[in-house]
């Protein structure tokens, strides 16, 4: 079984005006507050000079009122986040705040913001809330994150090859070939007139991963059968954060580079390999903008009767292996073992590196 994966970038960067001002554009999620161990973070680490502008993703619609609400009440207001987030400005006074609205989890899959746009009277009623609302929270404006189907990244581990998730330049394989490529639909907008320095590049800051159908075949375009393992703080299928893909690096994976330049390395690995790219999409937004908590996952193997259940849902580490552990499903005891380079943590009852479980270094 082997996994590949594909990875970008950090931020949202931007293409520099003829004045040489540039904005560099960055978002903020306030769900990896419920990241476990190190993957956590919230608006405190925040550097207010490290983006010209910085969006807190995300306020969400209403489903009745059609009008723009707080999502997380406990992280956006009792613990402060909005108010840390527009806060950074006391430290630095050139730095823009905005709000989010929607995002993918939001308006991916919901009708919602197309019958809001197609109504009037529901358009007028959310904008004026909409600018109480930026007023209210003292934010500087609002970006409207409507991520309408079709809108993400261009190749992932719902396809069967392995690939750049958005690729920045046409590869020789696309050539004469229809394919999205990022660096053409820069030019298409600015063919259309959009003037560049309203044109902003997103960077995306996360790796696509991909379990390989053959062992002896790792590069791009390889067979891929489905999605590679969850990230220890991530926790989503087919999904690497740009720090997990890092560890995984200095791990051992297997990095490869494009000699000519035009693509970003990936990078595989034997028993669960995993490959990082780095590419460009003009696509901003994480893709996996509400990426759920992260669930203790990895690949159930056998059951066992050597323990008994007494507790259903509980885990329990092997006393004898770091990278097993076992829990209560349905009354039975299931043992799972962690994927490659990952021990079971049960402070946190998760799959983590092994520097964070005492004795499994
Ligand atoms: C796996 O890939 C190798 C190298 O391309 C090839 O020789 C072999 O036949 C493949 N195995 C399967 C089961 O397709
Ligand atoms: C994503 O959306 C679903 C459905 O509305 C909701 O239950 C879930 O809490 C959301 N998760 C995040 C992290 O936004
Ligand atoms: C832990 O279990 C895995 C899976 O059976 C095995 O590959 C590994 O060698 C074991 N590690 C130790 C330290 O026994």
């Amino acid at each position: 079984m082997k996994i590949v994966a594909i990875l970008a970038f950090g931020l949202l960067v931007t293409l520099a005006n003829a004045q040489g001002n540039y904005k560099k554009v960055c978002y903020f999620a306030n769900w990896p507050y419920y990241r476990p161990g190190a993957g956590q973070y919230g608006v405190d680490k925040l550097d207010p000079f490290e983006c010209t502008h910085m969006i807190y993703g995300f306020a969400v619609l209403d489903k009745i009122t059609y009008e723009m609400v707080v999502y997380d009440s406990y992280v956006d207001i009792d613990l402060g986040g909005y108010q840390k987030f527009t806060g950074l400005k006391t430290r630095n006074p050139n730095l823009k705040t905005l709000i989010a609205l929607g995002g993918w989890n939001d308006s991916a899959f919901s009708t919602q913001y197309s019958e809001l746009v197609s109504d009037p009277a529901k358009m007028a009623n959310f904008v004026s809330k909409a600018l109480a609302f930026v007023r209210q929270y003292n934010f500087d404006g609002l970006d409207f994150d409507w991520e309408y189907p079709g809108d993400p990244d261009i190749h992932g581990s719902w396809e069967n090859t392995v690939d750049h998730h958005a690729p920045l330049y046409r590869r020789d394989y696309e050539i004469g070939k229809e394919a999205v490529i990022v660096s053409e639909a820069v030019d298409y907008w600015l063919a259309q007139g959009m003037p560049a320095q309203k044109l902003i590049f997103g960077v995306p800051s996360y790796g696509r991963t991909f379990r390989l159908a053959n062992s002896s075949q790792t590069g791009l375009l390889s067979p891929a059968i489905g999605a590679g393992p969850q990230g220890p703080y991530t926790g989503q299928d087919g999904f690497l954060s740009l720090y997990e893909i890092c560890n995984y690096q200095k791990s051992g994976w297997n990095v490869v580079t494009d000699p000519t330049g035009k693509m970003g390395p990936y990078a595989y690995q034997g028993i669960t390999p995993l490959s990082n790219a780095i590419t460009a999409t003009l696509e901003g937004r994480p893709f996996n903008t509400n990426t759920p908590a992260p669930t203790p996952t990895p690949f159930p193997m056998t059951t066992t009767k050597a323990m008994t259940c007494t507790s259903e849902g509980s885990y329990y580490a092997d006393p004898a292996n770091c990278s097993k552990y076992y829990r209560c499903v349905n009354g039975k005891v299931v043992t799972y073992y962690c994927q490659s380079g990952l021990v079971f943590n049960s402070a946190i009852n998760i799959c983590d590196w092994p520097y964070n479980v005492p004795g499994c270094a």
